[in-house]
């Protein structure tokens, strides 16, 4: 009898908005541990434990764990429901799958729960979000909170939402980023103008539930679309780093080849005046943050360590996701450090944590243009040095039916990659110095590049079966190989710990 109702109440919280065949806890796990050996599917980036991942939509740290939420939406559920989905780890490193933390089941966000950003306050985990919803042929958003105090299990605000529409009227009105200073609480919606440009808006706030409009934060002079998502604001070596994902640029050149862009302007915010000093958001002033083929919105938090942390989207919107044949969509970046370099430049590379991934030195020897040596695993990492930046260096990782070039041309100062087909490649200018090093991890479908110190990162999706690595262009190259082991999946426990959970509330 009372086992009936535990199961019961376990169903109850597992089920997405308008589904209800996933069964009790048991079967959701099975379910999803058989989800693991699906076809492509990554062993150490987060994906979701079955159906598709998008934005990553919070980072931060509670209780000792990082935690990062993610737009996630199961096969059986209609694709505008989007829930946040949710990862746990100790490390950065290990990750595990837990229970969908927000559920778009209410009046206000019914067509979906939005990116936003999460805050620890007075041992509260407080999430901020977008909730969507569609009547007729309109599109109404509003900006909601849920509250956590184990880090599992939220709660949403009784009087959501807590800003009910934008100024204009204008339904593009999403993703709250909300940080702290000085006992005053500030968000940054990103928002179309009446224009139909870009712009963010700035609110405060004395208690994080009662919110006030300070006014238009940055706003765009035409040349950069027509709205900036996911924002996020903050300080690095002095500056304000202020990170947007935006739609509607155009291409110029080898910049912005994708359908959406994610890149960073540098200033200062004064908070005196609720405006940034010296803030001037153009084409001009707009750096990609990844050069890759898939990559976009981001999210980043402060470690307690003070190191400014990274994780973004490896996918893009309207690509093909040949793996969702097979029941699942799409994956996280691997967590990435940010740092500033003097010239302004944001720099990225994976956490130092991910050489704990390593399990076995497959490769370590030096390779003539020409030569070429197996991938002997589908989860790896290559560090490639040349002995000069005076040659092109050229790797080849290429398989049957395709491949993916990463080439540095030295007459030209730029580094490319290219997948194939007829918009493949992609290029950016790379001055390395001494010589060329590259990181590359490959994880069964994707594959990311760090150039150097991160000077230049490409993240993509890629397809291959058993692969090779070629080496060409007129550089000797020096290779290491490590085989990287499975850091993503289930925790075995976490059905008890559910079940006490409810067994104390
Ligand atoms: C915006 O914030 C600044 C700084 O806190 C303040 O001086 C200004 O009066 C605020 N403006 C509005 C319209 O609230
Ligand atoms: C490759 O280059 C990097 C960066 O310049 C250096 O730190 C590393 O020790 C080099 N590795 C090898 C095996 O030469």
């Amino acid at each position: 009898m009372e086992i009936h109702v535990i199961v019961v109440i376990l169903w109850l919280w597992f089920i997405p908005a308008d589904v209800s065949d996933l069964g009790n806890v048991g079967s959701f796990l099975t379910k999803n541990k058989r989800m693991i050996k699906k076809k492509y599917r990554p062993i150490y980036h987060i994906t979701a434990p079955e159906g598709w991942i998008s934005n990553p939509t919070a980072f931060t740290f509670y209780k000792r764990q990082y935690h990062i939420f993610y737009q996630y939406h199961p096969y059986n559920g209609a694709w505008e429901h989007t829930n946040w989905g949710h990862a746990v780890s100790d490390n950065l490193v290990d990750w595990i799958h837990y229970p969908t933390a927000l559920m778009p089941k209410d009046h206000y966000d019914r067509h979906g729960c939005l990116a936003g950003s999460a805050v620890v306050n007075k041992n509260f985990l407080t999430l901020f979000y977008t909730g969507h919803i569609v009547s007729g042929r309109e599109s109404i958003q509003t900006q909601n909170l849920a509250v956590s105090g184990d880090g599992m299990f939220f709660q949403k605000f009784l009087y959501n939402p807590i800003i009910r529409e934008s100024p204009n009227g204008i339904g593009e009105f999403r993703n709250p980023k909300v940080w702290r200073f000085r006992n005053i609480w500030y968000m940054i919606v990103g928002a179309t103008s009446r224009e139909r440009n870009g712009q963010l808006l700035l609110y405060s706030s004395d208690d994080m539930f009662n919110w006030k409009l300070n006014g238009t934060l940055v706003n765009s002079y035409g040349d950069m679309g027509d709205m900036w998502e996911n924002p996020d604001l903050f300080e690095l070596n002095g500056f304000h780093v202020l990170i947007i994902s935006v739609q509607g640029i155009e291409a110029d050149g080898w910049r912005f080849r994708n359908l959406y862009q994610t890149g960073y302007i540098l200033g200062h915010f004064n908070y005196v005046k609720g405006q940034f000093d010296d803030m001037e958001v153009s084409i001009a002033t707009f750096n990609q943050l990844d050069y890759g083929h898939d990559f976009y919105t981001v999210k980043t938090m402060s470690a307690i360590d003070g190191r400014r942390l990274l994780v973004g989207w490896l996918g893009m919107w309207e690509s093909d996701f040949i793996e969702s044949t097979f029941g699942w969509a799409s994956m996280l970046t691997m967590i990435r450090e940010l740092r500033l370099n003097k010239n302004g430049r944001l720099l990225m590379t994976p956490v130092e944590e991910v050489t704990d991934l390593r399990e076995e030195l497959i490769e370590n020897a030096w390779y003539k243009p020409g030569e070429f040596f197996k991938a002997e695993t589908k989860s790896f990492e290559l560090i490639v040095n040349s002995t000069s930046v005076q040659s092109d260096v050229v790797l080849i990782l290429e398989w049957n039916f395709g491949g993916y070039t990463v080439g540095y041309s030295s007459e030209h100062g730029y580094i490319s990659v290219d997948r194939g087909g007829i918009d493949g490649v992609r290029r950016a200018y790379w001055s390395p110095v001494d010589h060329v090093h590259l990181r590359i991890f490959v994880d069964y479908s994707s594959v990311e590049v760090f150039c150097g110190d991160g000077e230049v990162v490409f993240s993509s999706r890629i397809y291959p079966n058993s692969m090779r690595i070629r080496i060409a262009g007129d550089s000797e190259v020096h290779i290491l190989q490590y085989k990287l082991r499975r850091s993503v999946g289930f925790d075995n426990n976490l059905e008890q710990r559910i079940r006490n959970h409810l067994i104390n509330t």
